[in-house]
């Protein structure tokens, strides 16, 4: 028996069910006297907020709002949403939405908190004061921000995706309420569903996966695998959309607390040099990275195909463990999920970034946490193979 011992961080209080957002009044009370509620005006337009001001009126809870992310969040954001937050004189926040807001709202409240430039905070553990508290209420079934102690934020001049990561930025609350994503487009549902699967995996075979994330990532495979189909195919499926999200869930409080790995190492590069959505670099890449990773631990791979629904019975190790990358290979196809190539990442361009690609997926730290090490030239391989 190995020697060691495991941390393992939550919020507080994870809501989870039909009906959770509604509840943000009573959390809201306890955590501060004016709130900034994060969003993007789409939400608003759908008629997503109108149960939560409902409930935060009768909590008595004053809110200003700031509604301007759109797509992936910048640096600019970032510090127009922070204006936003003293100007309103609010001392805690509430993000409605997918990883966007979730993850601007993160940023903002380690800036309040700690004053600085969000790049400073940029890597493991550098945020040095807890930020303002947040309650997270996600709308996709995808990133689990609502759940993790990580933001990402796009340097736009640099054109990199910034990992930032800290206890200090972990959600105080988590309200996980199917409701909010009955009204996801198709495009949007078959990225983050995607992306949840990549979480649950990379979260599985990383190299800090300990006990507790080991069960979690396992379930969370289970639901997401017997549920992406009918979630994308018929959005008002509450039964498909709320074991999504719930799976989705266990696969946030899994990748928190034993990371990503080459996966989500090569999918930022590929979002901050192309525009591509997270999910759908992330699925373009997934079954070409599992083929290159089963050496490195094909135990848990075999674990993955049987969890995703593949018949591995009678196969030898390896045989079954290849199963996986196939498993993740038919989502892909179900779902129409196109190749970079589809996609529009234009050929010239990508051949002269490639290699800057694969220096910034290696800077991240992400590939390290990967069950078989990739070299940079490995890497380039797999972008061109996924290509
Ligand atoms: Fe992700």
């Amino acid at each position: 028996m190995m020697m060691q011992t495991y941390q393992f961080k939550a919020p507080s209080v994870i809501v989870n069910g039909p009906g959770a957002a509604k509840e943000v009044g009573n959390f809201a009370k306890s955590l501060g006297k004016k709130a900034l509620l994060v969003t993007d005006t789409q939400l608003e337009k759908a008629g997503l907020l109108n149960d939560i001001k409902k409930s935060l009126e009768i909590a008595g809870v004053p809110f200003a709002m700031y509604d301007k992310v759109v797509m992936e969040p910048t640096q600019d954001y970032t510090e127009e949403g922070l204006k936003a937050f003293q100007e309103a004189g609010s001392d805690f926040l509430i993000a409605v939405g997918g990883g966007s807001p979730m993850d601007t709202a993160k940023a903002i409240g380690a800036l309040a908190t700690n004053g600085g430039k969000i790049s400073d905070f940029m890597g493991a553990n550098r945020i040095p004061k807890p930020a303002a508290p947040l309650i997270a209420i996600p709308t996709t079934a995808g990133t689990g921000s609502e759940v993790t102690p990580f933001t990402i934020i796009t340097d736009t001049a640099k054109d990199v995706k910034m990992l930032i990561a800290s206890p200090n930025i972990l959600p105080r609350v988590a309200l996980v309420d199917p409701l909010m994503t009955l009204q996801m487009p198709q495009g949007i549902t078959a990225a983050t569903v995607l992306d949840a699967l990549t979480h649950a995996i990379e979260a599985y075979v990383s190299v800090k996966a300990q006990p507790l994330t080991d069960t979690l990532a396992l379930q969370a495979i289970r639901m997401i695998g017997a549920n992406l189909r009918q979630a994308w195919s018929n959005g008002d499926n509450l039964e498909a959309r709320t074991n999504m999200l719930i799976g989705s869930l266990h696969a946030g409080l899994a990748f928190a607390n034993s990371s990503v790995a080459l996966v989500h190492g090569m999918a930022r590069p590929i979002g901050a040099y192309f525009h591509v959505p997270h999910g759908i670099s992330n699925a373009a890449l997934l079954p070409t990275v599992i083929e290159f990773s089963i050496l490195g631990n094909p135990e848990k791979y075999a674990d993955i195909a049987e969890a995703m629904g593949e018949n591995t019975e009678g196969l030898s190790l390896l045989d079954a463990a290849y199963l996986a990358a196939e498993a993740t290979r038919r989502p892909n196809d179900d779902l129409k999920i196109p190749t970079l190539k589809g996609l529009g990442v234009e050929e010239k361009k990508f051949h002269s970034v490639v290699k800057q690609m694969a220096a910034d997926a290696i800077a991240s730290g992400s590939p390290g946490n990967n069950p078989r090490k990739a070299t940079p030239d490995e890497i380039v391989e797999l972008y061109k193979k996924a290509y």
